[in-house]
């Protein structure tokens, strides 16, 4: 699996989304009509930034060149810390978050998504998702003027660090790079671990200068974002759920005349739909990669380590009902 270089010219790319958005387009969106600025923070040869691509590749096809999607991948123009207010102010026009990063911009409902061993497969995440409750979860977007659009999958989480972490003991005073999340930051507490969020663009140079000694990711993040080389263990704890929610400025999407706002959604369902079709065969592709790379020992857990892992984490359940309200939890692990 292809990884490119990793970079850094956010200051550039700013100014070119803002003579986009001052009706200045420029290079190939030239003979656009509209063009929608989306900005995510991993690299295009994800999950996420794959299905992005295919969502700008359909809505120009469809729209037969009038619409084009611009994105800024790899948090080139925006990070975790600035790309919803980002949104909010109309810099930019679209972004794919984390879900776990919802909790911290004032939907704490989304930290179900991030209780450690909620979903087995990522049918059991669909379930959510793509059901009555994911829908309910969207519209809670709206009271700050965001649209909910829909979820992309990204897959399973697994704990790296520079050593094996085959047992919660083996966690016991890591400083653990996580998403800004409460429950997982409860998770790496009641597993012994220090929690400390940082952006996404900061992580490996954090895990590089021993800022943090480790951090959970999917093998696709941890692969893209070069993790393997400053990282002497990947152990396939495979505990956690990684999604997106993808969003939009509700001016911005209610502004768009009817007939093209239908377009661009149905593009987005059927990228999506793809997004979510590929995922695991891209997350398993990283993991081959890294594999055949040999940066990383590769520790695959057995059903009795991971269940203790299972049970050590189980106190995160009736802490997060504690904090949103049982009916949230309850229904996740109802379904
Ligand atoms: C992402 O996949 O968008 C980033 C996840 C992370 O911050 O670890």
């Amino acid at each position: 699996m292809h990884r490119p270089a990793l970079s850094q010219r956010r200051h550039c790319l700013r100014l070119l989304a803002a003579c986009t958005y001052a009706g200045t387009p420029l290079y190939s969106h030239a003979r656009a009509r509209m063009t929608i600025r989306l900005s995510h923070v991993v690299a295009q040869e994800t999950p996420k930034g794959l299905a992005l691509q295919r969502f700008a590749e359909l809505v120009a096809h469809r729209s037969e060149g009038s619409i084009q999607v611009q994105i800024f991948p790899d948090s080139q123009l925006y990070g975790d810390n600035d790309e919803v207010q980002a949104l909010q102010f109309g810099a930019v026009d679209m972004l794919a978050p984390s879900v776990s990063k919802f909790g911290r911009i004032g939907f704490d409902e989304f930290e179900v998504f991030s209780l450690p061993f909620v979903f087995d497969h990522l049918r059991d995440a669909h379930r959510v998702t793509q059901g009555e409750l994911g829908q309910q979860l969207l519209e809670r977007l709206s009271q700050q003027r965001l649209v909910g659009l829909g979820f992309l999958d990204n897959g399973f989480k697994h704990m790296s660090a520079n050593r094996p972490v085959l047992s919660p003991i083996d966690l016991r005073g890591l400083r653990m790079r996580i998403q800004a999340s409460w429950v997982i930051a409860e998770q790496m507490r009641v597993l012994g671990a220090r929690p400390i969020a940082l952006p996404f663009d900061e992580t490996r140079t954090a895990l590089s200068a021993r800022v943090v000694d480790g951090t959970e990711n999917t093998t696709s993040n941890f692969w893209t974002q070069r993790m393997d080389a400053v990282q002497s263990d990947l152990s396939l704890t495979q505990h956690g759920y990684l999604g997106y929610a993808v969003i939009a400025n509700e001016r911005f999407w209610r502004n768009i005349p009817a007939s093209e706002r239908a377009l661009i959604h149905q593009a987005l369902v059927d990228a999506l739909q793809w997004g979510n079709a590929i995922a695991d065969s891209q997350n398993e592709a990283a993991l081959v990669a890294l594999r055949a790379a040999k940066t990383s020992r590769i520790h695959t857990l057995s059903a009795a380590q991971r269940t203790r892992f299972r049970e050590a984490v189980w106190p995160v359940y009736a802490a997060l009902a504690k904090r949103i309200g049982a009916s949230w939890v309850d229904a996740v692990k109802a379904l």
